[in-house]
């Protein structure tokens, strides 16, 4: 055999496969053609002008140039992982869900795990929700369930997302700071919407900064339905505990480690899966009818409350294994798009006003974000079940459908059909009202269950909480906006805001704040209190 035929080999298909003379494969194009030298542009000389001949500088360059896609308007920093859902029980009686049926069965799952509020290259460990974003390929289509470590969220209402988030991002004049809460807007925006207030407490705790994603807990937050085979709908909240049990740094840890390792989270991740390690928790529902809906003096619809696990109990109905790190970050993690109107038959959704919004709001943003419609054609996004349907064209179509149907219903008996039987069939809930907006008087209590949860907390916690509240309002600038905090802080627990308040200097304490929720308030200071300047 002559030198040149050891370099080339057809396979069993007749492709040629080209070898360089070390017998690495043939560096190509994107095209496909064979390059001959990546390290000099076509030039005219050694020392002379670049030629636009250069298609392959250029195609390289082009694609370089493009390497970037939007990041995530909220959660841009995340951290994914491969793994699966193993069913303990069939839930038959519950939920006519395909992966809820038979005991043992695996179902391929993917999660990311996220910050909120900083940017793609944020640090890991900064004081911020933690996205629990979990995507399970069932047989009835994927099934996302995107939560967060926190059961509650700050507002009642998607309208008020993107103030609370506009909020808590960097001031658009000064573009600082990037921390989640250290900044008059976020204190601002919260302390005039009460109705965070449960929410903040639990920011200021020590879950806003979990030793690791292993040993954090997730939370579906609002009120779903499972709905079972005769159409019964029972109200369902899903919980993932993790089996490490729950750790946290303290906030001296926490800003070190940002300093030493801003991929704390990530490494740490990394090399639990790598190594061997797989991180596990078990999916638990809290399972209940309207009668006992009705038993609180909260609406289970409002989430910025939780239904105490004292009262009912969590029960545990499955585990997720994570235990296998993405193999590209950009295809899988950075490309994976949830969306909590991915639910198959046998999950269903509630009332609640910020569900409602975020069902509207995850298409959208996915389609800008992924820069089309067919982003459900990248192998992370797409079901592993068979699927069928006649969508085709638009950008990056990677499926149409064949042959001559396009359309249903048609005479040439070809393509996929719709089935009453099969198909997803939304709980018939009956509703009837006058169109309004309005938000119900059962949504008015937003103090009782931040004191609930501030109580429930040991007194190390305690401390920490205060010692988040008065670090972050230390950095408050604005007098009145510090003052409002503390007198919501009076109708949570007094000792709190009286060791707060005593340590940002006010010499007697404001009045506990009105529970109404004020849409404006004057940035003076109250004339009985005096503030001793910082
Ligand atoms: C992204 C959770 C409320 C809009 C995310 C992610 C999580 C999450 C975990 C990251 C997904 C990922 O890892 O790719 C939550 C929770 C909420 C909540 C638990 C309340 C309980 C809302 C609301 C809206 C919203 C009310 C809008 C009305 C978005 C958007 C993204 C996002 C636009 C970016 C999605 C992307 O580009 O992939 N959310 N969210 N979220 N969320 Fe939410």
């Amino acid at each position: 055999a002559t030198v040149h035929d050891q370099k080339l080999h057809r396979g069993a298909g007749g492709e040629l496969h080209q070898f360089a003379e070390d017998g690495m494969p043939v560096l190509t194009t994107a095209q496909g053609g064979p390059v001959s030298d990546d390290q000099n542009t076509l030039r005219i000389g050694a020392r002379g002008p670049a030629l636009i001949d250069d298609f392959h500088f250029r195609e390289k360059i082009f694609h370089f140039d493009h390497e970037r896609i939007p990041e995530r308007v909220v959660h841009a920093r995340g951290y994914g992982a491969h793994g699966y859902f193993e069913t303990y029980e069939s839930l038959a009686a519950y939920t006519r869900a395909d992966l809820f049926q038979r005991p043992g069965e695996k179902t391929p799952a993917f999660v990311r795990f996220s910050t909120v509020a900083g940017s793609k290259g944020s640090f890991d460990l900064a004081r911020d929700v933690r996205g629990f974003a979990v995507k399970i390929y069932t047989q009835q289509g994927n099934w996302d369930l995107v939560g967060n470590n926190i059961p509650v969220f700050f507002i009642q209402d998607a309208i008020k997302f993107p103030d609370v988030i506009h909020s808590v991002k960097p001031e658009p004049d000064r573009q600082f700071p990037q921390a989640q809460s250290a900044h008059d807007n976020f204190w601002d925006f919260i302390t005039l919407t009460p109705e965070s207030m449960h929410m903040v407490m639990w920011v200021m705790s020590d879950r806003a900064i979990p030793r690791s994603f292993r040993f954090m807990e997730g939370f579906g937050v609002h009120t779903f339905r499972f709905v079972n085979a005769a159409d019964e709908s029972t109200f369902v909240k899903f919980h993932w505990k993790p089996k490490l049990g729950l750790q946290s740094v303290a906030w001296n840890e926490a800003v070190k480690i940002n300093g030493a390792d801003p991929d704390f989270h990530r490494r740490d991740l990394w090399q639990s899966i790598q190594s061997g390690n797989f991180p596990e928790w078990e999916l638990c529902v809290q399972l209940f009818d309207q009668n006992f809906a009705d038993t609180f003096d909260f609406d289970i619809l409002d989430p910025t409350k939780i239904i105490p696990e004292e009262i009912l109990p969590v029960k545990p109905i499955g585990r997720l294994v994570l235990d296998r790190m993405p193999d590209n970050f950009f295809a899988e993690t950075e490309q994976v798009a949830f969306m909590t109107q991915n639910v198959p038959p046998g999950i269903d959704f509630s009332n609640d006003p910020l569900l409602q919004g975020r069902n509207f709001s995850y298409l959208d943003t996915q389609l800008k974000r992924l820069g089309g419609p067919n982003f459900t054609h990248l192998p992370i996004n797409a079901p592993k079940c068979p699927f069928h349907n006649f969508q085709q064209d638009g950008h990056m179509a990677m499926r149409n459908p064949v042959g001559r149907v396009n359309y249903q219903p048609n005479s040439w008996n070809q393509g996929p059909r719709e089935s009453p039987v099969q198909g997803y069939r939304h709980f018939p809930a009956e509703e009837k009202g006058t169109k309004v907006r309005l938000r119900p008087e059962s949504f008015a209590d937003h103090y009782s269950q931040a004191r609930q949860f501030y109580i429930s907390q040991t007194p190390p916690e305690q401390r920490h909480i205060a010692a988040a509240l008065i670090f972050e309002l230390s950095k408050v600038e604005t007098p009145v906006i510090r003052e409002r905090m503390v007198s919501h802080l009076l109708n949570i627990d007094e000792t709190l805001a009286s060791k707060v308040g005593h340590a940002l200097g006010f010499k007697s304490m404001p009045k506990p704040a009105d529970a109404a929720m004020p849409t404006r308030q004057d940035l003076e200071p109250s004339p009985a209190l005096s503030i001793i300047e910082r």
